[in-house]
This record gives structure tokens, C-alpha cells and sequence, in this order.
């Protein structure tokens, strides 16, 4: 029985795993930034202090475990805010270190890939692009822990993108998932937003997207024109248009040059119907094997870390009580 724990962002997380199925996974959601347009670390790192005990405690109950069933624990070593990972770390170590329980230190970038495998089962090797608020990465992944970066962002992540455009036009952080709501009843040919293809190379950039947004919101403004009702919808969509067609084109791209057989998109903006829609009909071509979570393990969850951190134990990684969180990818051991 493992325990798994979750505090990167802005999402506190615990789930239980039995090595077959998530017997729960709890997810509270910090709500304090959402007037700041944006997730501020410091009140972060003090939202998932509080949060983390009833977290926890609410994923054993909901599993029907005590901690004593508890026989290893898995934590979000990074990247992330760093003052965010500590809470979970130091949770996590003083369990391990009270119990005499092993302690893993888990990837937040792989878990999100490694969330496919909770519903599906990818062959390997498979391509994985990961779409969240902070990466976006096309990798190649031979085995468990063997993944090669295809690609990532210059600059914004696409959920980055999301959030940026839809708070220029008037929506609460984080904005993808009203965004996606919105655009359903949009018109995605409405206005051409740029898509930056960047020579055909696996890299990602959606800076230029949020600038053209900007302009145009300036451009409708002048001519006093509300964003709002039809057009809100309509300039939605078209904002969604161009992020997954870059994706789309760009994952295309990979599974032609890797030959992949299946193919794993995750993170929190691979719950867009969008993207989802057309990653389905991109497989369907090319005779693909897609896996994409269902929507509560795309966005931040424990239940991923969980999945994440079995596999490391079974393949004897571990970490020891000085395991250190990181920030970013260049600083992951
Ligand atoms: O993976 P995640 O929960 O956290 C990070 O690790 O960043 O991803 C959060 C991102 C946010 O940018 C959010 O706006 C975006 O995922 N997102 C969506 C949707 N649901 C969440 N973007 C587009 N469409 C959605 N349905
Ligand atoms: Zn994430």
C-alpha cells in the first residue's frame, strides 16, 4: 500500500495505491490566487501547510487505510515552486522516517506521462507530450525512466498561453478550462491567430500567439466593441485553434520521425476537448494507440505520483531523508 503526495503548485494532493488500482486520490484546490491572476508561492507554500494533514488523512479514509497500512511513500520531488515541494517533502520524510517506510521522490513531469498508464496501457516505446501551466514537452520514452526530449517551449507553456490570453479577455486564473468551455460554442475560423512552427523542429513558442491576442483585444477596444457573449466564444476558439493545431502538427511530426506506436498526451491542458478531439483523429490516421488520462488525472493529482513512485520502488529506487526538491527540469538528478 503506498501513499502518495502531491504540493508543487497550487494543488494539494494525496492518494492511496495498491499496485492495481487508486483506492482514492483527493485533490484540494487553492483558491486564494485566483484574485492575483496567478499562484503566488509564498501563500501557496502556507495554503498546502494547512492543507496537507486533512489532505492526507481524507485519502486514507476515503481508501480505508490507516497510516500504519502505509508501506511506502511517493512525493513530487520537482520541478516546481520550491517553498510549494518542501511541505509535501517534509511531510513525506517525516512519515518515511516515523514509520521506517521507504521514501520516493517522484518526477512531476514523468508522473503526468506516467498518469496514461492508471487507464491504459501504452506500448513502449511511445511518444509523450505533456501540456501543462508550466512545460510543454514532446519526449520519447523507450522504458520506464528512459525518455529522451524530443522538443519543449521557448518561452510560454500552452497552458501559460491559455491562462494569459483568457485573462486578457476578462476570465479568473487559471483561465483553460473556461476557455475550453467557451469555445464549444465558438466559431474556430472567427479570427487566424499566428501559429509559430519555428522551422519544422520538435521546439514549441506561444509568446507571438499572446502578443497577436493582445493586439487584437486593443484593436476591438478602440473600436469599442465588448468582449463578450458570441465573440468571447468565438475569439476562444480561435485561441484553442491555434495552440492544438501547433500541437497537433508538432506531434504529428514526432510519431512520423520516432515511429511510435502509441502515443500518451497528459497534463492538465490535455483535458481540452480541443486538443482531445484532434489528437483522437490524428491516431485514428496514422493507426496510432492514443492514451490520454480522463480529466481529473490530467490536471495536478497524487494518483499519478502514486502510479509514478510504484514503479520506481519495483525497479529498487528510492531516495534517502536528505533528498533535495528542485525547481526546474536542468536541476532533476
Ligand atoms: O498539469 P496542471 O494541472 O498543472 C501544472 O503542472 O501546470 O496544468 C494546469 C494548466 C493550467 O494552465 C490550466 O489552465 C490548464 O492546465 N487547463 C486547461 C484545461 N484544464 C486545465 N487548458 C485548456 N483546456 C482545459 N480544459
Ligand atoms: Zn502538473
Amino acid at each position: 500500500m503506498l501513499l502518495a503526495i502531491e504540493s508543487s503548485c497550487d494543488e494539494t494532493a494525496a492518494a492511496v495505491y495498491d499496485g492495481e488500482r487508486i483506492l482514492s486520490n483527493v485533490v484540494a484546490t487553492q483558491t486564494i490566487h485566483a484574485k492575483f491572476g496567478g499562484v503566488v508561492p509564498e501563500l501557496a507554500s502556507r495554503a498546502h501547510d494547512v492543507a496537507i494533514w486533512p489532505t492526507v488523512d481524507q485519502a486514507l479514509k476515503e481508501a480505508g487505510v490507516s497510516i500504519e497500512g502505509i508501506k511506502a511513500v511517493a512525493v513530487t520531488q520537482g520541478p516546481g515552486l520550491v517553498g510549494a515541494l518542501l511541505v509535501g517533502a517534509g511531510f513525506a520524510k517525516g512519515l518515511a522516517l516515523a514509520h521506517r517506510i521507504p521514501l520516493i521522490g517522484v518526477n512531476h513531469l514523468e508522473a503526468h506521462t506516467y498518469a496514461a498508464f492508471i487507464e491504459h496501457t501504452p506500448y513502449f516505446p511511445f511518444v509523450s507530450l505533456v501540456v501543462s501551466g508550466g512545460h510543454t514537452r514532446l519526449e520519447f520514452v523507450r522504458d520506464w525512466f528512459d525518455h529522451q526530449l524530443l522538443g519543449q517551449t521557448r518561452d510560454d507553456a500552452a497552458g501559460e498561453a491559455f491562462d494569459k490570453i483568457g485573462k486578457m479577455f476578462g476570465l479568473d486564473y487559471p483561465a483553460g478550462r473556461a476557455m475550453d468551455t467557451l469555445s464549444r460554442t465558438g466559431n474556430s475560423k472567427h479570427h487566424r491567430f499566428p501559429m509559430a512552427l519555428l522551422d519544422h523542429s520538435f521546439e514549441f513558442s506561444f509568446s507571438g500567439l499572446k502578443t497577436s491576442a493582445l493586439y487584437h483585444l486593443q484593436d476591438l477596444e478602440k473600436q469599442h466593441i465588448p468582449i463578450e457573449g458570441q465573440l468571447l466564444s468565438d475569439l476562444c476558439a480561435s485561441v484553442s485553434e491555434s495552440i492544438t493545431e501547433v500541437l497537433r502538427i508538432k506531434t504529428r511530426a514526432a510519431l512520423e520521425h520516432t515511429g511510435a506506436r502509441s502515443l500518451v498526451v497528459a497534463g492538465g491542458v490535455s483535458a481540452n476537448s480541443m486538443l482531445r478531439s484532434k489528437m483522437e483523429s490524428l491516431c485514428q490516421e496514422l493507426g496510432v494507440q492514443l492514451c490520454i488520462p480522463s480529466p481529473p488525472y490530467c490536471t495536478d493529482n497524487a494518483a499519478m505520483i502514486a502510479i509514478t513512485g510504484w514503479h520506481r520502488l519495483r525497479l529498487g529506487q528510492q531516495n534517502s531523508l536528505d533528498m533535495q526538491v528542485y525547481a526546474s527540469m536542468s536541476e532533476a538528478p
